[in-house]
């Protein structure tokens, strides 16, 4: 099932971007039998005609009756079968619509089915809805003036981005806010053409890298671990930390914290794996300087995580700032406070700064408890805020 079928509207609040339309087929439908016995909704296509007349249908519980052009050519069946169905009330009592879709199919040609068109709307006891892309011409003139001529316009691409963000939420998938801009503007006000586009690019997901990077060179951390934990493995995703304004560190503790939300069972075993195996280049990095190392630690924490997982994941999810980054940074300062302390320390008293961090915690007792060699240290608040700690 297309996604256009699936996600037909089948009430008039589902119908976006039509409200005068859906207002005057309402008072059409209930006011049926004061004034024209049909009208003609004419706009461009995808705009919602034909699911307006279906939609009127379910909402005043009536069935539809749907003719098309060829039925208005078939003298037999018309009398036989058309002619009592649009006259006769049906046993059940049941509303009927009758719906008349793409009259512009018929042709000059066709004349003589204009005129019997016209000929049922006079004897007919049920709505008639006739839909149409253009009816303005010459041909049509006679049957526009038995009708109300109902205008359906295309639709702004806002609420074209409204419809496919509400399509994507039932479908329980994420496609980037740009890739919907970009449909929405394309496709000129056809809503149909909007939905296909949207569920071709939904299957080839592997496409939104490039994708990303040509439209949006800054892309955020959300959407790098996005591509990352829910597409294949591609080698355009090694580009992807490229865009990220963190450094690979901070990023490798943002997939640390949202790996359980997105793997589980062994695909997150080996997803672990490949983080602390960035872990160990990272740690090389730092204490060997071993900057080359960096390139394996991106490949690890772009390619690798993404390899984990055994099939492309859908699904929305919502990701987390490490708890650890904050952890850390109070490390950091923490650790930073210690080691000028120490170089204070190792100062005054002539030891190596190494030596006075190896021996931080009796220096710190002696600090603490010694306001004299506080002063003599110049230790500044801060300082002594973390030794009071
Ligand atoms: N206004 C709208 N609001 C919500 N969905 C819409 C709207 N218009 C169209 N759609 C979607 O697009 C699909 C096609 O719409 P529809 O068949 O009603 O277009 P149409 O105006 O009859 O086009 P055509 O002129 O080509 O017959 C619908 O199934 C629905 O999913
Ligand atoms: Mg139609």
């Amino acid at each position: 099932m297309t996604w256009n079928e699936k996600h037909r509207p089948i009430c008039f609040i589902d119908i976006k971007g039509q409200q005068l339309a859906v207002e005057k087929i309402k008072a059409f439908t209930k006011n049926f039998g004061l004034e024209k016995k049909a009208v003609i909704l004419y706009g461009p296509p995808g705009t919602g005609k034909t699911t307006l007349a279906h939609v009127a249908a379910l909402e005043t519980n009536a069935e539809i009756f749907e003719l098309n052009a060829s039925d208005l050519r078939n003298k037999e069946k018309l009398e036989n079968i058309l002619k009592p169905a649009i006259q006769q009330k049906s046993l059940t009592k049941k509303k009927k619509i009758i719906l008349i879709d793409e009259v512009d199919g018929l042709s000059v040609s066709d004349w003589g089915s204009i005129s019997t068109l016209i000929y049922l709307i006079s004897i007919t006891t049920y709505p008639v809805i006739i839909t149409a892309n253009n009816i303005w011409g010459k041909k049509f003139a006679d049957l526009r003036k038995k009708c109300e001529l109902i205008q359906i316009k295309e639709i702004d691409y806002r609420t074209i981005k409204e419809i496919l963000i509400s399509i994507l939420k039932k479908e329980n998938l994420f496609i980037s806010n740009d890739i919907l801009t970009s449909i929405a503007i394309k496709v000129k006000g056809d809503v149909r053409a909007a939905i296909n586009d949207l569920q071709t690019i939904s299957n080839f997901k592997e496409v939104q890298p490039s994708f990303f990077d040509e439209r949006n060179k800054e892309i955020d951390i959300f959407n790098a671990l996005r591509l990352i934990f829910k597409n294949k493995a591609t080698t355009e995703l090694l580009n992807v930390f490229d865009s990220v304004n963190l450094s690979l560190d901070e990023i490798l503790l943002w997939i640390e914290e949202n790996i359980p939300a997105e793997y589980k069972g062994e695909e997150l075993a080996k997803a672990y794996e490949y983080l602390s195996k960035a872990d160990i280049f990272k740690g090389r990095i730092y204490k060997q300087q071993y900057w080359r190392f960096l390139v394996y630690e991106n490949i690890l924490l772009s390619y690798g995580i993404a390899a984990a997982k055994k099939s492309a994941k859908t699904g929305f999810t919502s990701y987390k700032k490490p708890e650890r980054i904050l952890k850390i940074w109070m490390h950091n300062q923490a650790h930073a406070k210690k080691k000028s302390i120490a170089q204070k320390y190792s100062k005054l008293v002539h030891v190596g700064e190494k030596r006075a961090m190896a021996e931080f915690s009796i220096i710190k007792q002696i600090v603490k408890s010694n306001s004299e060699i506080q002063k003599q240290l110049k230790l500044n608040e801060e300082e002594l805020a973390y030794l009071n700690n």
